[in-house]
């Protein structure tokens, strides 16, 4: 497999997509903020069984960023990402300046609400991030203009919302989700692990374990949500997390679900902090 083509705006990467769309070649597109890992492989491998072109986004986007989270100290690895690529088959790279995809700069931006899903929970700690994330990712789609998006369920949340984005705009697009790629301890893979200590990163799965004790307790019957939820947030404060939230939500509309509701689909997620380095994960769950 060869190197995939890096574009860096918007003309550049219009020509060669009219190419494309000439030739009746669909596009899969797989959005990110560089940094990749095998989780983000995992999704170009996923994208390559599903169009024959793939293109990567990579860009940190400011504006999902808040003030005082980690933008300027956001990894930039542009060189290794493109050789990481390199035999997965990707067609392209757009990885566009700022100005690129904001012309109007970022203050003047148009933005994206999407009510309800962007304010609770991740939504609740991060307030604005979730308008960030669908304002950016609709202008990727805008300018890639691909059959399907694909998006990892490790950012369970920010999978809704954009389906919820793609419904309610009608955009002519398919939104794929990957189930999470883990280290064999249960770690979610991510990019922020990096920032764990190594005695942090022995402690890390302890989250996922958390989350898989709620489904055991579903899976035995338990339906009252409230307890399971604040016994798991005791439990990660016992060992020495700061948790946001644990919550058994509906798995497609992370609505508060009703306990007599059967058949019933539920996500399990979860987001603490382990010192500094905030950390999330979800488990789905169906009751048979
Ligand atoms: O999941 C991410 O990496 C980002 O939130 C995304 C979807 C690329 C938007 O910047």
């Amino acid at each position: 497999m060869s190197r995939p083509v890096l574009v860096r705006e918007r003309g550049a990467l219009e020509e060669i997509l009219s190419g494309w769309h000439r030739l009746g070649e669909s596009v899969a597109l797989v959005p990110t903020m560089g940094n990749l890992h095998a989780g983000h492989h995992r999704l170009v491998e996923r994208a390559r069984e599903l169009a024959p072109r793939v293109v990567v986004s990579i860009f940190v986007n400011p504006t999902q960023f808040g003030p005082n989270e980690d933008y300027l100290r956001y990894p930039r690895t542009l060189e290794r990402d493109l050789q990481g690529l390199e035999p997965l088959g990707v067609d392209l790279v757009y990885a566009p300046e700022v100005a690129d995809l904001y012309p109007l700069g970022v203050r003047g931006a148009v933005r994206i609400e999407v009510p309800g899903l962007s304010e609770i929970l991740c939504g609740a700690s991060r307030p604005g991030h979730f308008s960030g994330v669908a304002t950016v990712v609709l202008r990727l789609l805008t300018a890639v203009r691909p059959g399907v998006a694909v998006f990892g369920e490790k950012d369970y949340q920010q999978c809704a919302l954009i389906r919820h984005l793609v419904r309610d705009l009608a955009l002519p697009v398919v939104i794929d989700r990957v189930p999470t790629l883990r280290d064999p301890d249960g770690l979610a893979l991510s990019s922020r692990n990096q920032y764990l200590s190594a005695l942090e990163r022995h402690e890390a799965p302890f989250l996922y374990r958390t989350l898989r004790a709620i489904v055991d307790a579903l899976e035995a019957g338990s339906r009252d949500f409230l307890q399971l939820e604040r016994d798991a947030c005791a439990r990660l404060e016992d060992s020495g997390w700061s948790p946001d939230y644990v919550a058994i939500r509906a798995e497609e509309t992370l609505a508060e679900p009703d306990p007599h509701a059967r058949p019933a689909a539920y996500r399990v997620l979860g987001a603490a902090r382990l010192g500094t380095t905030r950390l999330i994960d979800n488990i789905g769950w169906r009751q048979s």
